[in-house]
């Protein structure tokens, strides 16, 4: 007979039985946890937010009443991701295929349609983790790609993925679709294909063009870090509505010059470059590394001015991209670079691949675009020397 449960959001006195449970073997083989985990850094379960809460199944009855025995949380996003909620479940090892699993899912989709009602729910999930897996496809969750040597786990990077579930029916996008994007991104890549310019990182000295504009004056340019007297130019590059469009920024909520100015002095585990000339920024990207079991990957971020209003944006995209992708290789010895597009920048597609970017999923609704819920697409790339 599978034990009755009780589940209710997390108090104080559970946070050293989550702790137990987080750092059994069998859980940490499944999730991000690792074992010098510390228990204070888990206090933060029952810190009140409302973007965030937790969940524990205690047994609620036999010898051991009152136990908890797994835990589970949601964490909401941010600005354009408001409608996007992310989860997390772990069971204690002794009770897996007990059902708490179960139960702990269904407190948690309830909880999160009652109180947020989220377009979309996500995980991440390695592809062996059979019984995660079966449990998000018993309650609605497809798989939307799947990310190459997203973590380390005892001594190897493994594979991670992509599950969600979208509340509205029928508003997932149909194959069709997803092969019409495909099919684009290669028509751009071929036509864009004759430049015959390799991708050997390394900065760029001068700006280049062959579309729109071909044929003007060149615009000497360069790629270098950013200082912080230079905030004012980048602030600039943040307004720029194409830029805004393809940004995660609130049109209201765009960082100030000196918000940009503080980061730059103060984010040191940051790296960012600008493309600039004649103190114009023409285009910013930043590289944001992983933390714990995902430090050998890194993020990247890339605003442009898209090629409709500036006709260098393929070679500003392009230097900035090899610059990123120099600085991983070769100074800083990240495995994985991984970035974040619409489906709609098809300009940057054939850019990324030719830098070893391949797309690896399609984020359905992931973001919230002048009023219309937008897919994004995972690009990685996966270091030559893995
Ligand atoms: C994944 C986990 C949360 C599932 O919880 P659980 O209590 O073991 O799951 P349940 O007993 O509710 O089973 C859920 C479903 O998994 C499937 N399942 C159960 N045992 C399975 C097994 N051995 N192999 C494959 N699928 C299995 C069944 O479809 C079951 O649904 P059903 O009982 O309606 O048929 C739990 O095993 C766990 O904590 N694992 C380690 C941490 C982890 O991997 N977390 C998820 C990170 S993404």
């Amino acid at each position: 007979m599978p034990p009755r449960v009780n589940v209710r959001f997390v108090r104080k006195e559970d946070i050293e039985a989550i702790h137990y449970i987080l750092t059994r073997p069998e859980v940490m083989w499944g999730t991000l946890q690792f074992p010098s985990r510390r228990l204070p850094s888990l206090n933060r379960m029952v810190e009140s937010s409302e973007d965030g809460f937790s969940l524990v199944a205690e047994l609620a009855e036999g010898p051991e009443k009152g136990r908890v025995v797994g835990n589970a949380g949601m964490q909401r996003g941010v600005g354009r991701k408001r409608h996007v909620a992310g989860l997390g479940i772990s069971v204690d090892p002794a009770y897996h295929g007990q059902g708490i699993g179960t139960a702990l899912m269904e407190a948690c989709l309830d909880t999160a349609r009652r109180w947020w009602s989220p377009l979309r729910m996500e995980l991440d999930v390695y592809p062996d983790n059979e019984r995660a897996v079966a449990l998000y496809r018993k309650f609605g969750f497809e798989v939307e790609g799947r990310k190459r040597g997203v973590a380390i786990r005892q001594g190897k990077y493994v594979d991670t993925l992509v599950m969600s579930r979208i509340e509205l029916a029928g508003s997932g996008p149909s194959e069709s679709q997803q092969a019409e994007v495909e099919a684009t991104a290669s028509e751009a890549s071929e036509a864009n294909g004759q430049d015959g310019e390799s991708n050997v990182p390394g900065p760029a000295k001068e700006a280049r063009e062959m579309g729109p504009g071909a044929g003007r004056e060149r615009l000497e340019g360069e790629v270098r870090p950013p200082v912080p007297a230079g905030a004012p130019n980048i602030r600039k590059l943040y307004e720029n509505p194409g830029v805004l469009r393809q940004s995660s920024f609130l049109p209201w909520n765009v960082p100030t010059v000196e918000k940009i100015a503080e980061d730059l002095e103060k984010a040191i585990d940051r790296h960012t470059f600008v493309w600039t000339s004649k103190e114009s920024v023409y285009g910013e990207v930043t590289l944001i590394p992983g933390r714990f079991r995902m430090a050998r990957m890194a993020t990247v971020s890339l605003l442009c001015i898209p090629p409709d209003t500036c006709y260098i944006a393929r070679t500003v995209a392009r230097d900035l991209l090899r610059a990123v992708v120099d600085l991983a290789d070769n100074w800083l010895g990240f495995h994985r670079l991984e970035m974040e597009t619409y489906t709609d920048e098809l300009w940057l597609f054939d850019i990324l691949e030719r830098m070893g970017f391949r797309q690896e999923a399609r984020l359905r609704k992931a973001s919230l675009r002048d009023g219309v819920f937008e897919d994004r697409l995972v690009w990685a790339r996966i270091s030559e020397s893995w």
